[in-house]
């Protein structure tokens, strides 16, 4: 099966079909040398957040490599809990300042609802409204190539698309084989909105599971590579994130190699061991 290098937005806009992701990975020099090392890898697509701490020095990275910028996709993410038409604007604005860029290729509400609040966030609905039409804004005017959200539902994303008649390019969720979100996925698919695969090796959980241990043998291929390569195929954009060379590397080693259907669908039906914190 081929796997596409690149994704095509709702708008045109390409988007390297493997991210590099920046969770966890400190401000300095951990953060620096893990994007310089992804680029030289050859990852054209970085992932980070507001809320990772991490964008100057991702952003000195993404300079210090010496790529255009036009040929590297960058994202980033608006604070779960700053929500706001006016507060989205001056985020922004700091967002883009501190990666040292004049615009994002990708800018993602990071979640529906602050992460300690409990609840399913519907109660976030009109924050969220007045959020992404300051989101479309930012968009109408050119100040970013595309927008999307992160962590939305279905009944996160009807409403900001039903207020706005826009819908977000991409959504970016926890999706790794034994958890497919099909129902957030099957929304998005009428509207066109890119899945962005977070968390593509669980965080790491992925490697105690024997089915994938056993799949990995099978192709040749280290268990992570079988991991990314499932969200490809399945049409997702994965997200890998690693502060390891060897590592940074092999993720995105994963366009030679092909998994069956059946296997594909058995690595569906993993379970995931549970989450420790
Ligand atoms: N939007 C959101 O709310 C959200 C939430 C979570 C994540 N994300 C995005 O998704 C990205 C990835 O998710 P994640 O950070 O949860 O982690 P992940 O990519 O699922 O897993 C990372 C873990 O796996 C290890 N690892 C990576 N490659 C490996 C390999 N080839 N062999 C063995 N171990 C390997 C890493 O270790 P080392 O680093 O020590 O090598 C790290 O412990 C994030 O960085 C972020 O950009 C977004």
């Amino acid at each position: 099966m081929n796997v596409k290098h690149e994704y095509v937005l709702s708008n045109g806009v390409r988007i390297p079909s493997v991210g590099f992701g920046t969770w966890q990975i400190k401000n300095g020099k951990d953060a620096y040398d893990a994007t310089l090392a992804a680029l030289q890898a050859g990852y054209r697509h970085i992932d980070t957040a507001a809320a990772y701490g991490n964008e100057e020095s991702v952003g000195a990275a993404i300079r210090a490599s010496g790529i255009p910028r036009e040929e590297i996709f960058i994202t980033s993410k608006l604070k779960a809990e700053l929500k706001g038409y006016q507060t989205a604007l001056d985020e922004y604005a700091k967002t883009i300042s501190r990666l040292g860029v004049e615009k994002l290729d990708l800018y993602l509400i990071h979640a529906p609802k602050p992460w300690h609040i409990n609840s399913n966030g519907i109660e976030y609905t009109e924050q969220n409204i007045d959020t992404w039409k300051a989101f479309v804004h930012l968009y109408e005017e050119g100040k970013v190539r595309s927008i999307g959200v992160s962590n939305f539902r279905p009944e996160h994303l009807k409403p900001i698309i039903d207020a706005t008649g826009f819908a977000p390019h991409a959504n970016q969720i926890f999706l790794c084989p034994g958890d497919a979100q099909k129902t957030t996925v099957d929304f998005s698919q009428p509207y066109k909105i890119l899945t962005e695969a977070y968390s593509p090796l669980a965080t790491g959980r992925l490697f105690e599971v024997p089915k994938l241990q056993d799949l990995a043998v099978k192709y040749g291929v280290t268990l992570a590579q079988l991991a990314i390569r499932w969200s490809l195929q399945r049409g997702f954009l994965p997200l890998p994130k690693s502060v390891t060379p060897e590592r940074i590397r092999n993720n995105f080693d994963v366009f030679g190699f092909d998994i069956s259907a059946f296997d594909l669908a058995e690595m569906e039906n993993i379970v995931l061991p549970p989450w420790r914190g």
